[in-house]
């Protein structure tokens, strides 16, 4: 029994150890049905679904005929007394199944108009009208379930980190820009016109100056937004569990984090066998060709470079031939069975990873094999190639060509849809590090060196003059965590002396101006005894929508926003008055 509600009991309560009791429900009229004479109604609230019942014979009869008015989606108050459902009318799949509730009072506590889809788990309507009526969409028992796991592994992970000596802080919304790879959402000051605050990408900045100012164990569970382009697990405003510590090593902030993280997935039931595994990042690239592979699954890459060298195919010899240069396969056990319009279809599939094309063999279940490319192949050639790749009856090979980074995309995104599109079983949860990432990636369009993780991250080489030698050799003090083949979380340890961060920043095209003018205020307090620290930042949505067994982080959030970035319930973005502008000092283009 809860006290300060209008109920005695929630929906999700009553059992047979209730019955004779006198109760009061309040809920939504879930199902109403009448059946001869008797009206049943699934009266259903956040925590479950209990059956009442009206009978014209029952107390004069007057709850009956206010039942017969109400409808689906009308919220009730109801008083009456739990008894046992007749012989055969239980309900195995409600929790309160064994019960119902003989209505004596009723109380309508409001009208509702017809939904505009039914508050099922599986509805048939398309996002956009779930996302236009989310308040009836959060209706859905599958939705309130998601809410009440993300509410419950947030309690746990912040229960976790405070059981540890980590201090919550919160840090300002509004701050100054901090690249780290997206787009700033910018805000106008009112006061300081043509003055702008940039909403954070993350706290990092902030959470290193915590660090300088000795708060030495930190966590925040924090929005972060990010003008990027959107997909199923990306948001324009997400929530990082933020967490940095000083004083501290690599091997000790992981060993931290494996505490924490196994402590709280425990109490969601869910195991994380620690120390996890640790990937290093081209091992991961080369062997799954993803940086945050998903291992619950073979159909790993290989390098087939060497068997080609003296091919008479001239794709795969001069590849061979070059430096840098890689032929790589996988083997997709069961699609060699597939007709040759479904094998064709894939090249468009891997032209999306960055493939010009695709080459294949597939291995017919009749013992034949159907190929473009294996009448240019040697016997021998053939030969090593089934060995290194263990061909059996019904495989389909599939190779790319490129450096080796793109052909680990290339095949690292057929792994992936060719898993899919055979239904390979992915059981369980698949956790691990991916660790030691390029400092570096050079940006084409750019024409410079960009930080692979962020700008602050710690190279695992510490004198300059050899990390200028060869900036994209050097790798950084880096670590992702990968949760079922999602990147569920990312941090690294951070430069702590000034003119390092500075020689970084230089490194990657900052000049000595724009540097200070951007970053000024981390390189002075740098100077002023900021201790070794490194931390890592979970994403907070991806691992609730990875717990919850959901397709999209949408799924675990209650006003997400639609790929466009629009919030279809109040029309946000939407036009400012122009008063409202001008006080901020800006025309619209
Ligand atoms: P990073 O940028 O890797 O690191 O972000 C950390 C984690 O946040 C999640 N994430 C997102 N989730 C939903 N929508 C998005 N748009 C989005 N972007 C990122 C991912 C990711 O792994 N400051 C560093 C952390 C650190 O070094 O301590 C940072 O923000 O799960």
């Amino acid at each position: 029994m809860d006290s300060h509600t209008m109920h005695t009991h929630t929906c999700g309560e009553l059992r047979r150890e209730h019955i004779g009791q006198q109760v009061t429900l309040t809920g939504w009229v879930w199902h109403r049905r009448d059946h001869g004479g008797l009206i049943f109604v699934d009266l259903r609230d956040r925590d479950g679904v209990t059956q009442v019942s009206f009978d014209p014979e029952h107390s004069g009869g007057e709850a009956f005929h206010a039942a017969e008015t109400i409808r689906s989606e009308w919220p009730i108050k109801v008083t009456g007394v739990v008894r046992e459902r007749p012989e055969g009318m239980e309900n195995s799949k409600l929790a309160t199944g064994e019960i119902e509730v003989l209505i004596d009072a009723i109380e309508v506590l409001n009208s509702s108009k017809t939904p505009p889809f039914q508050i099922e788990d599986h509805v048939d309507t398309s996002e956009d009208v779930r996302l236009r009526y989310r308040y009836l969409d959060l209706r859905r028992p599958r939705m309130t379930a998601n809410l009440k796991l993300r509410s419950d592994f947030t309690f746990a992970i912040r229960e976790a980190l405070h059981n540890r000596d980590f201090l919550e802080v919160e840090t300002p919304a509004l701050f100054k820009s901090t690249p780290e790879g997206a787009r700033d959402f910018l805000v106008p000051s009112r006061t300081q016109p043509g003055h702008f605050y940039a909403l954070p990408q993350s706290p990092q900045l902030l959470k290193q100056l915590l660090m300088v100012g000795g708060v030495e164990r930190y966590y925040q569970v924090a929005k972060c937004f990010r003008d990027e382009d959107l997909r199923a697990d990306r948001q324009p405003e997400f929530t990082q569990v933020d967490i940095e510590m000083s004083f501290v090593e690599q091997d000790d902030v992981m060993g931290a984090l494996e505490d924490v993280l196994s402590d709280a997935f425990a109490k969601m039931g869910v195991e994380m066998p620690t120390p996890l595994r640790r990937l290093d990042y081209w091992d991961a690239m080369d062997t799954y060709g993803s940086d945050k592979p998903d291992t619950r699954f073979g159909m790993e890459l290989h390098d087939v470079t060497g068997i080609f060298q003296a091919s008479k195919f001239k794709l795969f010899a001069s590849a061979a031939a070059t430096e840098g240069q890689y032929v790589k396969a996988i083997n997709a056990k069961g699609a060699g069975a597939w007709p040759r319009a479904q094998i064709d279809k894939l090249a468009n599939v891997a032209a999306e990873f960055g493939a010009k094309g695709l080459a294949w063999i597939a291995f017919r279940e009749d013992g034949s094999v159907n190929s473009p490319i294996v009448k240019f192949f040697s016997d021998e050639e053939m030969m090593a190639l089934r060995e290194e790749m263990g061909v059996e009856l019904g495989d389909l090979v599939m190779f790319a060509v490129a450096d080796r980074k793109g052909a680990d995309e290339i095949l690292g995104g057929m792994r992936l849809h060719m898993a899919n599109a055979l239904d390979v079983p992915r059981e369980g949860h698949d956790f691990l590090w991916v660790v030691n990432f390029p400092l570096f990636h050079w940006d084409d369009e750019a024409k410079r060196y960009e930080a692979e993780h962020q700008p602050f991250t710690l190279p695992t080489e510490l004198d300059v003059e050899k990390i200028k030698a060869d900036p994209l050799a050097i790798g950084s003090a880096t670590y992702d965590f990968v949760m079922d083949g999602c990147e569920a979380g990312g941090g690294g340890m951070r430069i702590h002396n000034s003119q390092m961060q500075l020689d970084m920043l230089e490194l990657m095209g900052f000049s000595v101006e724009r540097a200070r003018e951007q970053f000024g205020f981390l390189m002075d307090a740098l100077e002023y005894g900021a201790p070794p620290m490194g931390g890592f930042a979970l994403g907070l949505d991806r691992v609730c929508m990875l717990l919850a067994g959901e397709d999209s982080i949408r799924d675990v959030m209650a006003f997400p926003k639609t790929s466009s970035g629009s919030d279809l319930m109040s029309d946000a973005p939407s036009e400012v008055s122009g008063k409202q502008l001008k006080e901020v000092s800006l025309r619209l283009l």
